[in-house]
C-alpha cells in the first residue's frame, strides 16, 4: 500500500483450489526468477469458503508440476475485507469474482481491482474459464492464459514502480 515498500497482489477465483492457486504459483514462480521476491508478494483465496484449509485440485497441482511449478504448499482461504487494506492488485479470474468482490469492496480502497486477463491483452478470452468441471486440457488451458498474464503483470508493476 503506499508508503510500504512491498507490492502486494492477491489473486481470487470462486474456491481457491484450481485457477487462483495456479496464478499464485506461476507468479511466485516468476518473482524468485527474477529475484523480485523481496519487494513483491503474492498470496490467493477464494469468494466462496468450501475448501478452506485444503491444497489444490490434484489435476491443477499435476498440470503445474509439468510445468515445473510447485503448488503443493498452498492452502485454500476465503477472501476476507482485511484483504483490501492489504493489497495494491486484487485480480479476479472472471467476472463473477470481480462482481463478488466488488461488493465486498470498501469506499477508502485505492488499490487495482480487476480482472487478471486484463494484463494479458494477446489473449482472446477476458475470464479465466472454470476448469474444475471438466478435464485436463482445461488446466492445461488456464495455465497458458496465467503464464501470459504473470508476465503482463510483472511489466506493469516494475512500470510503477521501479525496482532495480
Ligand atoms: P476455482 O475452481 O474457482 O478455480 O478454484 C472451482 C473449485 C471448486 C468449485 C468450483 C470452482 N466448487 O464448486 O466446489
Amino acid at each position: 500500500m503506499q508508503g510500504d515498500p512491498k507490492t502486494r497482489v492477491l489473486f481470487v477465483c470462486l474456491g481457491n483450489i484450481c485457477r487462483s492457486p495456479t496464478a499464485h504459483g506461476v507468479f511466485q514462480a516468476m518473482l524468485e526468477r527474477e529475484g523480485l521476491t523481496g519487494s513483491i508478494e503474492v498470496d490467493s483465496c477464494g469468494t466462496g469458503g468450501w475448501h478452506a484449509g485444503e491444497a489444490p485440485d490434484q489435476r491443477a497441482t499435476a498440470e503445474a508440476a509439468a510445468r515445473g511449478y510447485d503448488l503443493s504448499p498452498l492452502r485454500a482461504r476465503q477472501v476476507r475485507v482485511a484483504d483490501f487494506g492489504r493489497f495494491d492488485y486484487i485480480l479476479a479470474m472472471d467476472r463473477s469474482n470481480l462482481a463478488e468482490l466488488i461488493s465486498l469492496c470498501p469506499a477508502n480502497f485505492h488499490g487495482h481491482l480487476g480482472l487478471f486477463l486484463d494484463f494479458a491483452p494477446d489473449a482472446r478470452e477476458k475470464e479465466v474459464p472454470d476448469p474444475y468441471y471438466g478435464g485436463e486440457e482445461g488446466f492445461s488451458h488456464v495455465l497458458d492464459l496465467v503464464e501470459q498474464a504473470s508476465a503482463g503483470l510483472l511489466r506493469e508493476i516494475g512500470d510503477a514502480r521501479p525496482m532495480r
